[in-house]
This record gives C-alpha cells, sequence and structure tokens, in this order.
C-alpha cells in the first residue's frame, strides 16, 4: 500500500540544539517504516516560536540558526542510510516537482513550518498546499497535536491520514494511565507554561496519589495561594482555575526555591527531599517537564535529582 506512495510525517522536532535528540531518536521508527515500505517521506516540524513570518511568495525572513531545521540533518546522515534533501525556503512549486522527480524512498525535510503564516493561523489554503506535496498523512508530534495548527488539523481534510508509531505509543501510554494506572501513581508537572499543563493535571488529579508541581505550574499555583512569588513566571490566565483546584489535597506545591533577582528558578533541597519521598513509594510515574531552568547548570539540581530517581525507580 506504501510502495511508491509519497507520505507527508508530521513530526515534532521543537528542539533547542542537536545534544537534545530525544524527538530526533524517537522519530526514527515511523521514518524507517515508512522508508522499508517503499515510500518516499516528507518531514513536516516546527521549532520555536518565530515571529517574523514569510507572507507569500517573494517576501523573505531571515531564519536564524535557532529557528532553522537544518540543524536536524546531521543527526539524521548518521542514523539513516540515505540524505535527507532539505528545502531552505516554501518555493511550493519547485518542492512539488523536486519531490514528484524523485527516486522513491527519498526523504525531504522543509523548512520551519511556523515561518508560513497560515501554520499558527490555522489556515486551510496551506493545509491544502501542503497537502498537495504528497499522497498519505501522517501525524507523529503528539507534543503538538494540542495546536489547531494548518499542518496538523487542515492536511487531514485533504488526504487520508494515520497515526504514526510514536503517536500511537503515547497515547496508548497515556491512556493507559488515565484509566487504571498502578497506584501509587506520582504526576511530576513543571516547565515554562502553566496553561498546557492545567488539562494534564485535571485529567490525572482523580487517578493520582500525588501531583507534584514546579517550574511555572508551581509558581501560577502559589500565586493563585497568595504567596509572595517575587518576579517569578506565572501564568495569570490561569489563576482561577489554579484557585479552584487548589484545595485538592494531592496537588503538592514546592516550599522552597533556588532564585535568581527574586525569579524562583529551580526547587530547593527540602522540596527535592519532600517530592523524591513522595516518588520513592510510586508504583507509576509520569514526568511532563523540567522543575527549573535546567539549561543553566545553577538550576539543574532539582530536576537532575528526580530524572535519577527515576532512572533508579521500578515504577513505570
Ligand atoms: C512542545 O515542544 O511543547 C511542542 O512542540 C509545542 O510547542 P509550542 O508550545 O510552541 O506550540
Amino acid at each position: 500500500m506504501l510502495r511508491g506512495k509519497t507520505a507527508l510525517l508530521r513530526t515534532d522536532f521543537n528542539i533547542r540544539n542537536v545534544q537534545d535528540s530525544l524527538r530526533l531518536e524517537s522519530s526514527l521508527s515511523t521514518l524507517k517504516f515508512l522508508l522499508t515500505a517503499g515510500a518516499t517521506v516528507v518531514i513536516l516540524s516546527h521549532r520555536g516560536r518565530p515571529l517574523k513570518k514569510i507572507k507569500g511568495r517573494g517576501s523573505r525572513v531571515t531564519i536564524s540558526k535557532t529557528e532553522t531545521l537544518r540543524l536536524v540533518l546531521p543527526f539524521f546522515g548518521k542514523h539513516l542510510r540515505s540524505k535527507i534533501i532539505f528545502f531552505p525556503h516554501f518555493d511550493f512549486e519547485k518542492i512539488r516537482i523536486t519531490i514528484r522527480n524523485a527516486p522513491s524512498k527519498s526523504i525531504f525535510l522543509l523548512e520551519n513550518l511556523r515561518f508560513l503564516e497560515g501554520e499558527e493561523a490555522n489556515v486551510p489554503a496551506l493545509g491544502k498546499i501542503l497537502a498537495s506535496l504528497g499522497d498519505i498523512y501522517i501525524n507523529d508530534a503528539f507534543a503538538v497535536s494540542h495546536r489547531k495548527n494548518a499542518s496538523l488539523t487542515q492536511i487531514p481534510k485533504f488526504l487520508p491520514s494515520y497515526a504514526g508509531l510514536l503517536l500511537e505509543k503515547e497515547i496508548k501510554t497515556l491512556g493507559a494511565l488515565s484509566k487504571n494506572p498502578q497506584k501509587p501513581f506520582v504526576v511530576i508537572l513543571g516547565g515554562a507554561k502553566a496553561s498546557d499543563k492545567i488539562g494534564v493535571l485535571k485529567r490525572f488529579l482523580p487517578h493520582a496519589s500525588a501531583i507534584l508541581l514546579g517550574g511555572v505550574p508551581a509558581n501560577t499555583f502559589l500565586k493563585a495561594r497568595g504567596f509572595n512569588i517575587g518576579t517569578s513566571v506565572f501564568e495569570s490566565s490561569m489563576l482561577p482555575e489554579a484557585k479552584h483546584l487548589l484545595t485538592n489535597k494531592h496537588i503538592v506545591l514546592p516550599v522552597d526555591f533556588l532564585s535568581d533577582k527574586g525569579k524562583f528558578l529551580d526547587i530547593g533541597p527540602e522540596t527535592t527531599r519532600r517530592f523524591l519521598e513522595l516518588m520513592h513509594h510510586a508504583k507509576t510515574i509520569l514526568w511532563n517537564g523540567p522543575m527549573g531552568l535546567f539549561e543553566d547548570a545553577r538550576f539543574i539540581k532539582g530536576s537532575a535529582a528526580l530524572a535519577r530517581a527515576i532512572s533508579k525507580s521500578r515504577a513505570h
């Protein structure tokens, strides 16, 4: 069924640098599956949140090193037999002709889709143009599937669409956890966004023995409680919801922090100790988002301690 077909593969290569290769490694199973089945693959992804947009033909923007998808090429050079052909432009006519004339099992990668005005605006016409590059569409980008972006919600309107192997694995794993996790079940939520995490928190709250908060979700809950969080980042739109959820005794907030200029940037030693104690008894642990600004070595301790504990733990 796939032989001779062109598959558009939506991946999530939203990485800071190539050392951060987990998302690239995780994409290999679907990619190899498609190639082995004889398909040509066109990889679509976003990276970061570029503000400048290409507004149609002739419009140009400078794509910086921190926003280009070119950075993933050496990784795939090492892990795939054939070379990826990268399109550094969005001249869709040229792209379509190149793909059409390429031998089967070729692999293409488009530049960061978020440079296209229609991607985040979820414009159907962009979905149609992207769809015209292939015969089938595969979503393997679980981490961005909550976004109403053209490459996620519009392309499937024009092509037969399927879930990739990674998406399937994530849905199966999370589906099982949200129905019948082995208890004690500890959920750890951190990272730089709170709005996306509230949904996760509410989904798992009925089953979780404890939900440990770090990062921006913790700051938002602490702020909702009336705690002085200095200049720490929080999400004001989430305060009413956080206030409402605060009464739940399963939500565990940090009690000390590592900070810089009044900003909480990591959980402190006492919080780490308490979190580790709760994790120690867990039979299931779900972790989403670091406890602080781990990219800065001064603020990695909390996240690293939790990661070490998980690696030693027998919990699922
Ligand atoms: C992620 O890394 O969380 C996803 O790629 C989504 O990124 P976004 O929050 O910029 O949409």
